[in-house]
């Protein structure tokens, strides 16, 4: 029997690479307009630094992680996101030495065992994105705008939803308002809810059974229990997206699945990929680097899942080809195949994105071929063209014909077709 990829990792195949290039293109560029820059980091950590950072009583270090014992006994993770190494990077490499704030993403492959479905897979690809050093409100703004100004660049709608988590001084104070108004209804409550009612009381709001929602319609809110200081970043944050003219929503129900959060977290929501409705998500992590031995800087970032973008792209039709293809050579005969062969490399090297068959195929044959590869010409090139001293270049979406003189001397020949197809 064939061997099968594990359930929940899959294999991303030539036609839909095009789209995860057009998407990774497009970040880029975004990202550095907006001063990051790139850093990467392994796949593989000692699986302390995710129990340290997304928190041990967390569904992800639970339950999700892929660990495994190296040869000398040491637990290792597979990363199952990137803020933890990215963080641990930084410190390890002094990054914070290079200048007080720094901008930094990363865009690759997580792993988490969950349970698989449309749009949530075992392994997955994220773009992290991570600013460490600043705790200003408007750094807050800004990252969202930026998470925002890529879904519109490439033709993606979603909502963004904001909360704030408040802090360290405000937090535990709201955990214990929130903890009382669970134990009045700890018997309607799932299993789930009952546990985390003692672990993690926050994330019982997140709770997806539609019987404890219910009871949570009047559960206290976060926003109302926030310190003045969390309150005035959480107001500046807002003020600040207004006048970018970035549409939000406040959800006071949004707790993260992640323990690292501090003041601002958002999620940008889409409502065309069923459950699996966050396309990206992420928030604020003010001590998150100190706790893990580094200097006391503050940090904000969030991670967009690619493979939600990509499927949300498709479903719009909006596909690329990966190869783009400029230029066919059809040739017929040893001759023309050899001239072919030359003149397709000298192509390649003015940087035309050519191709040619090889395998002596008829010309009806090659022309099938050059159909499949979609390129935008197709050079015919066989014995009574060559006789004659002119090509035919095909313009495969008009199906114009032209003729093109050959030229003695390849460097001009491929010059002449570059100016012809550019
Ligand atoms: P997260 O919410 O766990 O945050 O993941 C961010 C995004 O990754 C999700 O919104 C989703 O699009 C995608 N994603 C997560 N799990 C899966 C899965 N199993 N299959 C497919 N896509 C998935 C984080 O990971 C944080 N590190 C974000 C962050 C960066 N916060 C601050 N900086």
């Amino acid at each position: 029997m064939s061997i099968k990829a594990l359930k929940g990792f899959k294999d991303i195949l030539p036609d839909e690479v095009g789209l995860w290039q057009v998407i990774e293109r497009k970040a880029r560029d975004i990202f550095h307009r907006y001063g990051f820059e790139e850093i990467k980091v392994p796949i593989l950590e000692k699986t302390e630094l995710f129990v340290r950072t997304i928190g041990e009583s967390t569904d992800i270090v639970e339950k999700e992680m892929y660990t495994f014992e190296d040869r000398n006994g040491a637990s290792i993770a597979m990363r199952p996101e990137g803020t933890a190494s990215v963080i641990r990077a930084y410190i390890e490499n002094g990054l914070y030495v290079r200048g007080s704030v720094q901008r930094l993403y990363t865009i690759g492959p997580m792993f988490r065992h969950e349970r698989p479905q449309k749009g949530r897979l075992r392994q997955f690809h994220q773009m992290s994105v991570e600013v460490l050093g600043s705790d200003r409100a408007m750094i807050d703004t800004e990252v969202m705008a930026m998470a925002w100004q890529l879904l519109q660049e490439i033709g993606l709608e979603a909502s963004l939803e904001i909360n704030s988590l408040g802090c360290p001084a405000c937090r535990p104070s709201f955990k214990e308002t929130l903890q009382d108004f669970i134990n009045e209804r700890i018997d309607h409550l799932c299993e789930d809810c009952k546990r985390r009612s003692v672990t993690n009381p926050l994330r019982v709001l997140d709770c997806k059974s539609d019987n404890c929602q219910e009871q949570y319609t009047s559960a206290p809110s976060i926003i109302e229990h926030l310190c003045e200081v969390c309150s005035d970043h959480f107001n500046e944050v807002k003020g600040a997206l207004n006048l970018l003219g970035v549409p939000y929503r406040v959800n006071p129900a949004m707790v993260r699945g992640l323990d690292y959060y501090t003041r601002t977290a958002f999620e940008l929501i889409t409502t065309e990929l069923g459950a699996q409705g966050a396309i990206g998500a992420g928030g604020r992590y003010d001590g998150l680097v100190k706790q893990l031995g580094g200097p006391d800087v503050p940090g904000i970032g969030f991670a967009l899942g690619m493979e939600r973008l990509v499927m949300l792209l498709s479903q719009k039709d909006a596909h690329e080809s990966q190869s783009g293809l400029d230029l066919f050579l059809v040739t017929l005969g040893e001759v023309a195949y050899e001239k072919g062969f030359h003149l397709m490399q000298m192509l390649r090297s003015l940087g035309v994105r050519v191709m040619m068959d090889h395998e002596g195929r008829s010309m009806k044959n090659q022309m099938k071929q050059a159909n499949k590869q979609k390129p935008r010409f197709a050079l015919i090139l066989g014995e009574d063209e060559l006789a004659k001293r002119e090509v035919a270049l095909k313009d495969m979406d008009s199906g114009e014909q032209e003729l093109v003189e050959l030229a003695t001397d390849f460097e001009n020949w491929a010059n002449v077709i570059k100016t012809k197809i550019k």
